[in-house]
C-alpha cells in the first residue's frame, strides 16, 4: 500500500516509516526538517530511509496550505499516519504560536486533505498529556479529558476533536493514538533519557524534577511503532447504537477511534535513572528541583482497548530499553 507518514524526520516516524517499507510499502515522508532539536540528527534518521527505493522525502511544512493539498492530490495515497507536529511541554510555556501552526492549522491540513481524496484510514499522534488534571489511574480512554494542563496538551486534544468532527461529517475514519512518553534508539534529545546520558556521560549534573517523585509510563520506540503498523489495518467503523450518554468517549457513531499506546508499568523517575546509571556504569551527580509547570504527577496506561483490538501491548522493560538506548548512543556519537 502507499503511505504518507508525516514527521518522517522525527523519532516516531523514522521507526514507523522504517517498518513500513520492510514490510513492502510504499512510504512517502514529509518534514520541515526545523531546528527544535539537532537537525543533524533528523538527516542522519532519513539517510537510513533513503536507499529504500520505495521511500520519497519531500521536505514540506505542514501549515504549507497550498504545499499539503498538492501533495495529496498528486499522492494517490491509501493510509496517512500523521506523527509530524511540535512535540513538547515545556517549550510550549515559552513558544505558543508554534503548536498552533503545526499542530492545528497542520492537522486541519491534513484532515482537508484526507477529505479530498478519499483516504481509506487516518492514524494520528495524539498524547498521553490530554489526561492533563485527570488523578484516576490508570488513565483509560473512556475518561473524559477536557483538563489539559499546557497548551501542548490543548492541541493534541483539539486535534481528537477536529477528527471527530471529520470522521462525523466526511466518513473519513480516524484512529487517535495517545502516546505514553515513547524512548528508546534514535531518540528525542529534548527528552529526559538522551539529556540525562548526555550529561552523565560529560559529568555533569542532570535536572530532576519535583526531586524525582514523579512516575512515567516510559514505552519503548518498538512497541510504539509494532502497535501502529498493527492499527493501520484496524480501521475504525462507525457504532449505529452509540450515543454520547452510554457510549464511551474513544468511540463514536462515526468511524473513530481513540486508543492508548503505553507500557502500563510506570516507575518512578528515580528508578528510570538508576536503570540508566546501571546501563552507562556511571552515577548521576542530581541537581534536585520543584515541580515544573505543565507537567503532570503519574501517567499509567490503560490499555485494554489497544490490546483487544490487535492482540499486542507494549511491555519492554525499562532495563532492556534503556540499556538499547545506551548502545545506540555510545555508538552514533562514538562516546
Ligand atoms: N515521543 C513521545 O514521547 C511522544 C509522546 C506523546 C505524543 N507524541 C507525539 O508523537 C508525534 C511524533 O513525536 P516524536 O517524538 O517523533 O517527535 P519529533 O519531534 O522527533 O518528530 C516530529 C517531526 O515533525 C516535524 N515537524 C514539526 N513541525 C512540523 C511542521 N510544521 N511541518 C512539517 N514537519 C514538522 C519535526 O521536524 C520532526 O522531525 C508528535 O505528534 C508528538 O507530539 C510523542
Amino acid at each position: 500500500m502507499k503511505f504518507l507518514v508525516t514527521g518522517v524526520a522525527g523519532f516516531i516516524g523514522f521507526h514507523v516509516a522504517e517498518r513500513l517499507l520492510n514490510a513492502g510499502h510504499q512510504v512517502v515522508g514529509i518534514d520541515n526538517l526545523n531546528d527544535y532539536y539537532d537537525v543533524k540528527l533528523k538527516l542522519a534518521r532519513l539517510d537510513l530511509l533513503k536507499p529504500y527505493s520505495a521511500f520519497t522525502f519531500i521536505r514540506l511544512d505542514l501549515a504549507d496550505r497550498e504545499g499539503i493539498a498538492t501533495l495529496f492530490c498528486e499522492g494517490g495515497f491509501e493510509r496517512v499516519i500523521h506523527l509530524g507536529a511540535q512535540a513538547g511541554v515545556r517549550y510550549s510555556l515559552d513558544n505558543p504560536l508554534v503548536y498552533a501552526d503545526a499542530n492545528l492549522i497542520g492537522h486541519l491540513n491534513i484532515l482537508e486533505g484526507c477529505r479530498h481524496n478519499k483516504i481509506g484510514h487516518l492514524l494520528y499522534a495524539s498524547s498521553s498529556s490530554v489526561y492533563g488534571l485527570n488523578r484516576k489511574l490508570p488513565f483509560s480512554t473512556d475518561d473524559s479529558v477536557d483538563h489539559p494542563v499546557s497548551l501542548y496538551a490543548a492541541t493534541k486534544k483539539a486535534n481528537e476533536l477536529m477528527s471527530h468532527t471529520y470522521s462525523h461529517l466526511y466518513g473519513i475514519p480516524t484512529t487517535g493514538l495517545r502516546f505514553f512518553t515513547v524512548y528508546g534508539p534514535w531518540g528525542r534529545p529534548d527528552m529526559a533519557l538522551f539529556k540525562f546520558t548526555r550529561a552523565m556521560i560529560a559529568g555533569e549534573p542532570i535536572d530532576v524534577y519535583n526531586n524525582g517523585q514523579m512516575r512515567r509510563d516510559f514505552t519503548y520506540i518498538d512497541d510504539i511503532a509494532e502497535a501502529i503498523v498493527r492499527l493501520q489495518d484496524v480501521i475504525p467503523q462507525p457504532d449505529a447504537n452509540w450515543t454520547v450518554e452510554e457510549g464511551s468517549p474513544a468511540t463514536s457513531s462515526a468511524p473513530y477511534q481513540i486508543y492508548n499506546i503505553g507500557n502500563s508499568h510506570p516507575v518512578t523517575l528515580m528508578d528510570y535513572i538508576a536503570a540508566l546509571e546501571k546501563a552507562l556504569g556511571i552515577t548521576a551527580n542530581k541537581n534536585m528541583l520543584p515541580m515544573q509547570p505543565g507537567d503532570v504527577l503519574d501517567t499509567s496506561a490503560d490499555t485494554t482497548a489497544l490490546y483487544n483490538a490487535i492482540r499486542f501491548r507494549p511491555q519492554t522493560r525499562v532495563d532492556e530499553g534503556i540499556a538499547r538506548f545506551v548502545n545506540w548512543y555510545r555508538s552514533f556519537y562514538q562516546v
